[in-house]
């Protein structure tokens, strides 16, 4: 089947030769095409350009349905590098508790916190876990998401981690976009290990990692490597241990503190390091020439009123950035990434062509999908997204807090809600 978008406004992302990801003052260059017109043919993108290039040869095979797109844009679908999305329930008492002073890292250690989850995520059944995952799925389908990465970190224990991954795995097979499945058992000690961390790591490595290989449930490793949770060492091992079984770092890093989850990332050759508040010279030097994508999560920043990462100060050195929800129910109950797009202009400063680069393109090469997602190009997966009536590139992060998306497309297919 083929789908005719016509009289585009414009038509936004486009990109003819193949790239993996846009640095420095590249984030800034975003190619579009005014009165444009896109084929999809099937589940792919099959042609695009100019209205008055569209010649009636596009118009005379297969079942075609036409939409006309006038005074709207079109956009590659978002790519959410970052969340972990399959969780048991909300953790609302914690947020009030923030509210009347007490710190993330107070709650997390008076067994709140991720141990709060993980609790809940021992007594919930498979199904529960991914019936609710799945509303969440569709609920960022429709803000325009078109991928998303989805982490385990609430078992802590070898069944329950594996429980987590087979739930995303599920999700895998029957949700309608892309999915990456991450392995995080060293999101949190648990209590019974408390005070001798470096225990549970040997559960992580000797019992968990071998059998989530084995059953192939994760494309990814991730640790938490911050300040009272994991340090670069049991992180160096974990990932490692990891890397054996061909999982690539994606850590979490640099969140509470200066705690070396950056050089910790570099050094294994991390496809991403992800939160950045804490950022130095020495951390952004480090990044620069290597393989791993910083990766910046406005939502957790903004909801738990952390110290914003510099992420102007990145972009300047040179460095790419991805901005992703890191949708969790701890520190970004959200997965709207017109309002991450929306905090990446208005709190860091970022040009809208540079927020659109950290949450298409570059966000779909920090989960390894670059090559099939992420911009307007001939044979990529068609997950787009047409907006309604707005006036330009800016219009998304400007309205924040608004949905201007009218239509999104999946795989080809036009999704109704
Ligand atoms: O990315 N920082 C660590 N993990 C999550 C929070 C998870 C939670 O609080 O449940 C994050 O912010
Ligand atoms: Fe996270």
């Amino acid at each position: 089947m083929k789908i005719l978008l016509e009289n585009i406004k414009e038509l936004v992302q486009v990109l003819e030769e193949p790239l993996l990801f846009r640095a420095g003052v590249e984030m800034s260059t975003v190619k579009t095409i005014r009165n444009a017109f896109l084929i999809i043919r099937d589940e792919l993108i099959d042609e695009f350009g100019r209205m008055d290039e569209l010649k009636d040869k596009y118009m005379d095979d297969d079942l075609l349905i036409e939409i006309d797109c006038s005074n709207r844009l079109v956009y590659p679908s978002y790519a959410d590098s970052h969340t972990h999305l399959v969780y048991p329930g909300p953790r609302e008492n914690e947020f009030v508790g923030r509210i009347k002073g007490l710190s993330y890292e107070e709650i997390a250690r008076n067994g709140g916190g991720i141990l709060n989850s993980a609790k809940r995520l021992h007594e919930a059944s498979e199904d529960d876990l991914y019936n609710s995952a799945m509303a969440r799925i569709f609920e960022v389908i429709k803000t325009g998401t078109g991928a998303v990465e989805i982490k385990s970190g609430y078992g802590l224990n070898t069944e329950d981690e594996l429980k987590m991954l087979r739930v995303i795995r599920k999700i895998k097979e029957t949700s309608p976009i892309c999915i990456r499945s991450t392995f995080l058992g060293a999101h949190a000690i648990p209590e019974k290990y408390r005070g001798n961390a470096s225990k549970y790591v040997d559960v992580v490595i000797n019992e968990m990692i071998p059998q989530v290989a084995a059953d192939e449930l994760a494309d990814f490793i991730d640790v938490f490597c911050d300040k009272g949770f994991f340090s670069p060492e049991d992180t160096g091992r974990i990932l490692m241990a990891g890397m054996k079984y061909g999982l690539r770092p994606k850590i979490h890093a640099n969140e509470l503190g200066f705690t070396g989850g950056v050089q910790v990332g570099v050094k294994y050759n991390a496809l991403s390091v992800d939160h950045l508040e804490f950022m130095g010279e020495e951390e952004i030097e480090l990044l620069k020439n290597t393989d791993t994508m910083p990766t910046v999560l406005p939502g957790a920043a903004f909801f738990l009123n952390l110290p914003l990462s510099p992420v102007r100060k990145m972009i300047d050195s040179g460095l790419p950035i991805v901005l992703a929800s890191d949708y969790n129910p701890g520190s970004a109950p959200s997965g709207n990434m017109n309002f991450i797009s929306s905090l990446g202009c208005i709190k860091y400063n970022m040009l809208p062509e540079e927020v659109i680069n950290a949450t298409t393109l570059n966000a779909a090469h920090a989960m390894g999908l670059s090559y099939c997602l992420g911009s307007i190009s001939r044979g990529k997966i068609a997950n787009l997204f047409i907006t309604s009536d707005v006036d330009g590139i800016a219009s998304l992060p400007y309205h924040f807090g608004s949905n201007l998306i009218e239509t999104v497309i999946i795989s080809g297919e036009i999704q109704s809600f």
